[in-house]
């Protein structure tokens, strides 16, 4: 996740606005930053690593002369946060300069291909093809709104691209797939930007810039179009009456409202990640004497359900640790065979880096999972996946849960088939799934919203809360409690469902709230067993189910429903978005903050 803007004015200068815009985007990324404008024929460019304020002091990003530019905060995704990294890339004359937001999957072949017709690259990032693909088509003879069409044809993938070229130094060309784009609309002045907060104090006119279209801003005026058949597209801007504070949070009251809905399209990313880490990552688990899940928290949550992914699909026996427990439990014995799959949305929770530090120094194998490109765990793992997941500001993780699931998800099924545990049927079904998971997701937030509104008012006065799940579910179960606990201060217990009769179910009395999670998978029947002897002590029991299980519903106090038909390594993914939900709600009925809990921080950095 990035954040981009563009401006062309009538009077003033492009350059401070763009700044003042890109501190606004600031939320989306903040490993590097650049801006370039045009004046006359030339183009003027500043950019480096570091958070925005940092560059300014250094480069003075408001002293680039012009009336139209371009700017980028960056977060790195493919390529360190480094200064040739940072956006704006150009082409080899440096005649073409280009913003981008998104993920180019082609961008390997494409890069073949232009480095064999001579052009030069100076980045390691996906987006620095695009100026050189406009360069060829400028060469051609096209004109550059023709130009960034053709271009764009040819990228598979995600984008929210802004292009200026000194071939028409009045131009500012914007085309969209996948990623935000909007478009502000003043008197005097035009903007574009990945989100309608950078250009509110400007204006409160906007229109969004659909998938598959491209916009020309000049001093005439804006043009939308079809990137496929070149249709005009008839769009009158709409005034915008959020409050600025509002607008960060693009109208959610919370960030972790705001990140629960952002899951879909988080979601549709981890499904283009970058083919050649995976096969890596997925050569490295194949190889290993034995396999840790190291992590802590809602990352450690992950590595619990990763561990029933892998033994299921990839018929691999894993050990999920908690990372502060590491060293005690298993420092000894680690050793030149052993491998760590390493979680952490930061990339800076100081237990698993020290977990990570003591493997390797008995010369294990660390592979990382995280967020944050450029932190320690990037540089210490021995292979990495970004996790595609956009900052996240919430303290408490959801959206990054959900898609180091799909990540996670994702290596088990490519362990199985390179160790031929899984048949084609299998793969395919899977595969499919995987793919749907993001409109499945979408669904559940759209349906069970609501519902959820209702049962947090119902259970607002509960003091204690059970979570309970068999098989991947008591991973689920574990992430629902979390939530709930953190954010809405409720003491809450999870348990594996079979455990509960262990101790727990002492606790229970009538109308004590257990929360079941039960997909329709292997476990089904024995959950029925495990509810009812809930039920027979009085419980009132809400279960989270799939559409039509009629059954666990009709045993249920209150339901909630996630679609049908999941396989169950995936069902985690969706079956967490009601809890996460829950707990949200919980907490403004508790009025309670739940984007800022008490005690709690984003990163963890003390032992
Ligand atoms: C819970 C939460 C924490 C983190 C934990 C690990 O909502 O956010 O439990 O999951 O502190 O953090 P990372 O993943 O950054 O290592």
């Amino acid at each position: 996740m990035c954040g981009i803007f563009g401006c062309i004015l009538r009077t003033g200068e492009a350059a401070s606005t763009i700044h003042e815009g890109l501190k606004k985007l600031e939320y989306r990324g903040y490993d590097s930053v650049g801006i370039a404008t045009i004046q006359g024929r030339q183009l003027f460019l500043k950019k480096d690593r570091g958070k925005i304020d940092e560059v300014h002091e250094i480069h003075n990003l408001d002293a680039l002369p012009g009336q139209l530019g371009i700017g980028h905060t960056r977060w790195a995704t493919h390529g360190a946060a480094y200064q040739e990294n940072a956006h704006p890339h150009t082409d080899c004359k440096n005649q073409v300069a280009v913003v981008h937001n998104g993920i180019i999957e082609n961008f390997v072949e494409l890069k073949a291909e232009l480095e064999e017709l001579g052009h030069t690259f100076r980045s390691k990032t996906d987006t620095e093809v695009i100026p050189h693909l406009i360069e060829e088509k400028l060469k051609e003879g096209l004109s550059l709104v023709e130009a960034v069409r053709e271009t764009v044809k040819r990228l598979d993938g995600s984008y929210a691209i802004a292009v200026i070229s000194v071939k028409e130094p009045d131009k500012l060309v914007c085309a969209r797939k996948e990623s935000p784009l909007v478009l502000g609309v003043a008197e005097d002045s035009l903007y574009i930007a990945s989100d309608i907060p950078a250009f509110l104090p400007k204006t409160n006119k906007s229109a969004i810039i659909q998938d598959g279209e491209i916009a020309v801003l000049s001093d005439e005026g804006y043009e939308i179009r079809k990137t496929l058949d070149w249709k005009l597209v008839t769009r009158e801007p709409e005034v915008i009456d959020w409050a600025p504070e509002m607008a960060e949070k693009q109208g959610y009251p919370h960030f972790m409202l705001k990140e629960i809905h952002e899951q879909p399209l988080r979601l549709r990313n981890t499904l283009r990640l970058q083919d050649q880490y995976l096969e890596l990552m997925t050569t490295f688990l194949d190889r290993a004497g034995e396999v840790f899940l190291v992590a802590c928290g809602t990352s450690y949550h992950a590595c619990l359900a990763a561990s029933y992914m892998f033994s299921k699909v990839a018929l691999l026996a894993t050990h999920p640790v908690v990372a502060s427990e590491f060293v005690e439990q298993h420092g000894k014995s680690v050793n030149i065979d052993s491998t760590l799959l390493v979680v952490s949305q930061s990339g800076e929770t100081a237990d698993t880096l020290a977990a990570v530090e003591s493997a390797r120094l008995r010369a294990a194998t660390v592979l990382g999972l995280t967020n944050i490109v450029g932190s320690t765990l990037t540089r210490v793992a021995r292979v990495y996946i970004s996790q595609q997941s956009g900052p996240e500001i919430g303290v408490a993780a959801t959206k990054t849960f959900t898609s180091q699931l799909s990540v996670l998800s994702q290596l088990a099924l490519r362990l199985a088939k390179k160790r031929g545990k899984i048949s084609h049927v299998e793969i395919e079904n899977l595969e499919e799934k995987l793919e749907q998971i993001p409109e499945i997701v979408e669904s559940v937030i759209l349906s069970q919203e609501e519902k959820v509104k209702r049962l947090a008012k119902k259970y607002r006065g509960k003091p204690c809360f059970f979570f309970l799940g068999r098989g991947i579910s008591s991973a689920v179960a574990l992430e629902g409690r979390l939530k709930l606990m953190e954010i809405a201060y409720l003491p809450s217990l999870a348990y594996p469902a079979g455990e509960s009769k262990h101790g727990p179910i002492s606790l229970v009395e009538s109308g004590f709230p257990v929360v079941f999670v039960c997909p329709k998978d292997g476990t089904h029947k024995t959950v029925i067993g495990n509810i009812m002897e809930m039920k027979a002590r009085g419980a009132s029991i809400i279960v989270v189910v799939e559409k039509g299980d009629e059954e666990i519903k009709s045993l249920a106090d209150d339901y909630l429903e996630v679609e049908t038909g999941l396989p169950e390594v995936l069902s985690p993914i969706p079956f967490v978005v009601p809890l996460q939900l829950f707990a949200y709600y919980m907490a403004i009925e508790r009025e309670c903050d739940p984007d800022k809990p008490r005690n709690l921080a984003k990163s963890v950095t003390v032992k």
